[in-house]
């Protein structure tokens, strides 16, 4: 009379189970969360998914049931699913990255808070200039790692000219300092206006070591400012930054359907979770006090709500907006009174609510709460 098969025999069986996206088996991939095999031909198998929704389920449920299935003694395959845990989903994504950061290179920075969105001049960098000097004005200690390789704007932003940073004795890159507010970019060590042709590898380095080599320090807030769209330098992010969360930046008048498929594709795919939406420019409002919806309305608003999360602010269109951007001084310090300062201050107090003060790095080993489902206190959204 057969036996039924060790928990070992099974698991060698589970190895014919390919996650599609990742393309490795699911023993390797750590994802067998348990195996239960029964005496009377029953085999429980539990497997570890990535995201709740994830649409490849029924997937698994085959191939999971054909491989146990197919052991001698086996007559009934039941699949049941959760989700990693935000350390799990860390651990492999710095298994797969490859390229991953040693550890402690950002030890000291709580929060990174990548800044992207679909497309280009949306005014991504303007909002990244912005939101860190008025994190910086609520007390936070900031920084901005420009990642927008081939567009950088933050020096000029910070009024940073083409000094190049200084090199510790420990052989780290020191950022530059604007208004308290730590910078890094790739603009200070290429010539203006120079065209760099970035290479996959070479970008990755590159990104590596504005990570790695760079003397952060101690940081509340490390900004990324991300090139647009969801190329080579999210995945890579993601890749070193698997605790780095996504702010999406659109204006009123992107079809929230197409933005938001697009956007949420990107989170998807490169598993970083998004936190909130800013809307920019969000109507134009005369000195007579008459406004224009220049670039329409609601954007912000329906592509907050198809993604489930947060609308951090609705920042109008002004003249010192893009006139303190060109000067070097970021409005939120010239002026916070200007109505699209004040409404970068309350995303950022809503930033603020929505991110946890204390060093990862000093949290109890708890899966973090899904921060989408928290609804801050004495925060003032602007949607309805
Ligand atoms: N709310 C706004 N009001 C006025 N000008 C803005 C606003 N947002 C962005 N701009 C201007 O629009 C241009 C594009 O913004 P930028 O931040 O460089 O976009 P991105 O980084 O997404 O390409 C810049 O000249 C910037 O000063
Ligand atoms: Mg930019």
């Amino acid at each position: 009379m057969q036996g039924m098969p060790s928990n070992d025999q099974i698991m060698k069986a589970l190895e014919a189970v390919i996650d599609p996206e990742i393309r490795k088996n699911v023993v390797e991939l750590g994802m067998v969360r348990s195996i239960d095999a029964k005496a009377d031909g029953v085999v429980d198998v539990m497997i570890s998914l990535t995201t709740a929704g994830c649409p490849i389920r029924n997937h698994f449920v085959d191939a999971v049931q054909e491989s146990v299935g197919a052991l001698e003694g086996v007559a009934t395959v039941n699949v049941a699913f959760d989700v990693l845990s935000d350390q799990e989903k860390g651990a492999l994504q710095q298994r797969l990255g490859g390229g991953a950061l040693p550890d402690g290179a950002l030890a000291a920075v709580a929060n990174v808070i990548c800044v992207g969105s679909g497309k280009g001049g949306v005014g991504k960098s303007t909002l990244t200039a912005n939101l860190a000097a008025a994190l910086a004005s609520e007390g936070k200690r900031v920084g901005i790692l420009d990642a927008d390789v081939w567009g950088y704007s933050i020096p000029r932003m910070y009024g940073l000219g083409a000094t190049r940073p200084p090199v510790s004795p420990e052989r780290k890159i020191l950022p530059l300092e604007s208004h308290g507010v730590k910078v890094m970019s790739i603009g200070f060590f290429v010539e203006e206006d120079a065209a760099v042709v970035w290479r996959g590898p070479m970008l990755h380095k590159a990104l590596t070591q504005f990570l790695n080599d760079v003397a952060w320090g101690e940081l509340d807030y490390l900004l990324v400012d991300l090139p647009p769209g969801t190329g080579d330098v999210s995945m890579t992010l993601s890749q070193l930054l698997p605790q780095a969360k996504f702010i999406i930046v659109t204006t009123p008048q992107d079809t929230a359907q197409k933005v938001a498929r697009r956007a949420a594709e990107m989170a998807h795919k490169v598993s970083l979770e998004v936190i909130g939406i800013i809307e920019n420019m969000a109507g134009f409002t005369t000195p007579s006090g008459e406004r224009f919806a220049i670039f329409g309305e609601g954007g912000g608003t329906e592509l907050a709500d198809e993604l489930d999360v947060p609308l951090l602010g609705k920042v109008p269109i002004t003249m010192p907006l893009r006139a303190q951007a060109d000067a070097g001084t970021p409005l939120v310090f010239e002026d916070p009174d200007d109505p699209a300062a004040q409404a970068i201050r309350r995303a950022a107090r809503g930033l603020i609510a929505l991110t946890p003060s204390a060093l990862p790095m000093l949290q109890a080993v708890v899966p973090e709460p899904e921060i989408k489902v928290i609804k801050p206190s004495g925060m003032s959204l602007p949607m309805a």
